[in-house]
């Protein structure tokens, strides 16, 4: 195996084993925020989609949420009409899922897999997301092309997560957003901070901009939301809140599939992937 594939498993490692860790912790904590009439919101403020509309129309579209968590977002848009599919790494948050989707009377069916190889067919989903899930948490040299070849041409991905300029400001010691550069921004790529902590990933948006070209992607939208002086997030501090209001903490990208894929030789496939594009692997 390759060295970047054998830190790529790595990390992929420690990220279940930390998410399955912290699962009981983060939902308390943030439940309030990502749940009830928040569930169809996005990032640290909870920007709802009715305002957003990132997602476009989900009457039936078959729906791939990247990193779910407990997965609220997927639930909510499966009683909207979606043929949406829950999809994560950690077997705590799955539970978790699992119990909101038996107080909810929902079928949304749950997978456990990483985004960096997903065991779906080819071209078998109108649309991708995540919200501070995969998008954040899992390499996107890999998931990219992962996300192009599952999606149909026209098919649109959505990512919500870290701005890669606050990476640079953000002190790894005190996990401090801070008035100064404390990392490159040319080699962004993956963020270990700590051994506690799970990996995250920001690239620059150039580079982003050639992994979704090299990918079919084409840019709709590239957005960096500015909170109201009165937001609140659960996520951050006071220090954070006024940070947020000067320079970006997120981005938004909404990309459209143009044209199919080019294959490249050694993509990573599930041998066991299904053959029907919706079923099979689930979690329930
Ligand atoms: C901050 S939570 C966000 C989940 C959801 N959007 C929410 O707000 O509750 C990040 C999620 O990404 C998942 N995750 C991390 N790495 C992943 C990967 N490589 N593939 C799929 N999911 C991953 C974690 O297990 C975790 O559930």
């Amino acid at each position: 195996m390759p060295s970047s594939a054998r830190a790529r498993s790595a990390s992929v490692r420690r990220n279940r084993r930390i998410w399955d860790r912290q699962s009981r912790a983060y939902d308390r904590r943030h439940a309030a925020a990502l749940g009830g009439r928040n569930a169809l919101a996005w990032g640290l403020f909870r920007i709802p989609e009715s305002r957003a509309q990132l997602l476009g129309p989900v009457q039936g579209r078959r729906i791939l949420e990247l990193g779910c968590g407990a997965a609220r977002w997927s639930i909510a848009l499966s009683r909207r009409g979606a043929r949406a599919i829950g999809l994560d790494l950690s077997m705590a948050q799955l539970a978790r899922a699992r119990e909101l989707k038996r107080s909810a009377r929902s079928s949304l069916p749950l997978v456990r897999a990483s985004a960096e190889q997903l065991p779906f067919a080819d071209e078998s989903f109108d649309l991708a997301f995540s919200d501070w899930g995969a998008s954040t948490f899992a390499d996107p040299r890999p998931m990219i092309p992962e996300c192009a070849r599952i999606l149909r041409t026209g098919g649109r991905l959505v990512l919500v997560t870290g701005n890669p300029w606050s990476a640079v400001v953000l002190d790894p010691r005190s996990g401090r957003f801070r008035h100064r550069l404390h990392r490159p921004y040319f080699t962004l790529h993956r963020l270990d901070d700590s051994p506690m902590a799970p990996v995250e990933y920001r690239l620059p948006y150039a580079d982003w901009f050639t992994l979704f070209r090299q990918n079919g992607f084409e840019v709709e939208r590239l957005e960096e939301p500015r909170p109201a002086p009165r937001a609140r997030s659960s996520y951050l501090d006071r220090d954070g809140h006024r940070f947020a209001r000067s320079w970006p903490l997120e981005t938004i990208w909404s990309v459209r599939k143009r044209s199919p894929t080019p294959r490249p030789r050694s993509r990573p496939r599930a041998r066991s992937a299904p053959k029907e594009p919706i079923s099979g692997h689930a979690a329930r």
